[in-house]
């Protein structure tokens, strides 16, 4: 069955769509069968994962989410094997609407899911930067979350928010959920500021805080107008050692040791066809310390 981590956050730019659409294709490299599912209605994954607005406009989520579709016709292929995506656009935003009035609304999302729980390993969620009613719907459906934080000033703000929004989820809806772990993005090692910040969000989180750091990269930024994921476009930049390290952590966290091990470099291969030469494997990459 499926395990589902929403990536959340109601801050804007913190790097939820860039973990989101990473993690799902690093977790695919590693022979997970992954979906990324978009629900935010700005659609970001789903453009930075290459696909063409008007080729999935009449079946995306928003129409298995409001009952029209079965979620198995909403769901595309990938240009990676082993990643499918199940879109979004704007007409998410009615949905927004259209469920605020809805019976067992906080549930439609996690009814949608139902059909597919045994066809993925993992689900990876990308969230909107807000707390409706879409939000609470990822967090109703998930395992567990994964909080991407900026490491800039004033990171934490709003977290309070979103924890509080947990804390009343776990106490009426989905009292299993848990914390995958808080995860620092764009983190500089140049800047003073960025590393006043990370020491402090890990005094403060401590345990929490994922170890694998996403570095601020600039083809990290450049991937999605080329509709590629990072291990697609520059599989030797910081950017894929970073990610590959995160999808390394999440599976080891929740397959066990002996799992992670069996990450083979043949797999790397086989998707990444026109790699350059020497080739990274996931095994190269020891989760960052
Ligand atoms: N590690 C990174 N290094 C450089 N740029 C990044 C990084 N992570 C995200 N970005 C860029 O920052 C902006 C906001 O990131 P995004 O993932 O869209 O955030 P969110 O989904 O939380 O709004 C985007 O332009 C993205 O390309
Ligand atoms: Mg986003």
């Amino acid at each position: 069955m499926a395990k589902i981590i929403a990536i959340a956050n109601q801050k804007g730019g913190v790097g939820k769509t860039t973990t989101a659409i990473n993690l799902s294709a690093c977790l695919a490299a590693a022979e997970r069968r992954t979906l990324l599912l978009d629900l935010d209605p700005q659609g970001n994954a789903s453009i930075g994962l290459g696909l063409e607005k008007d080729k999935f406009a009449q079946l995306n989520i928003y129409h298995a989410l409001i009952g029209e579709e079965s979620i198995e016709n909403c769901l595309y292929r990938t240009e990676l094997p082993g990643l499918d995506i199940c879109p979004s656009d704007n007409n998410l935003i009615g949905a927004e609407i259209e469920l605020v009035s809805a019976f067992a609304r906080e549930g439609k999302l996690k009814a949608a899911l139902e059909p597919i729980m045994d066809k993925y390993d993992y689900i990876i969620i990308d969230c909107a930067p807000s707390l409706n009613i879409l939000a609470v719907n990822a967090l109703n459906a998930a395992h567990s979350f994964l909080v991407p934080m900026q490491t800039e000033f004033l990171a934490m703000e709003g977290l309070s928010q979103l924890l509080n929004t947990v804390r009343l989820i776990r106490a009426s809806l989905n009292p299993q959920l848990e914390l995958e772990g808080i995860l620092l993005t764009m983190y500089d090692s140049r800047n003073n500021l960025s590393k006043l910040v990370a020491q402090d969000l890990m005094n403060h989180f401590k345990d929490d805080i994922m170890k694998s750091i996403i570095p601020r990269n600039v083809k990290l930024s450049e991937c999605p107008s080329h509709g590629k994921p990072i291990i697609l476009y520059d599989i030797a930049s910081k950017g894929s050692e970073a990610y590959l390290s995160l999808a390394k952590e999440v599976i080891l966290k929740t397959e066990g040791k002996k799992e992670a091990a069996a990450l083979a470099k043949p797999a790397m291969k086989a998707v990444l066809p026109d790699a350059p030469p020497r080739i990274p494997s996931f095994d190269d990459y020891e989760i960052q310390q």
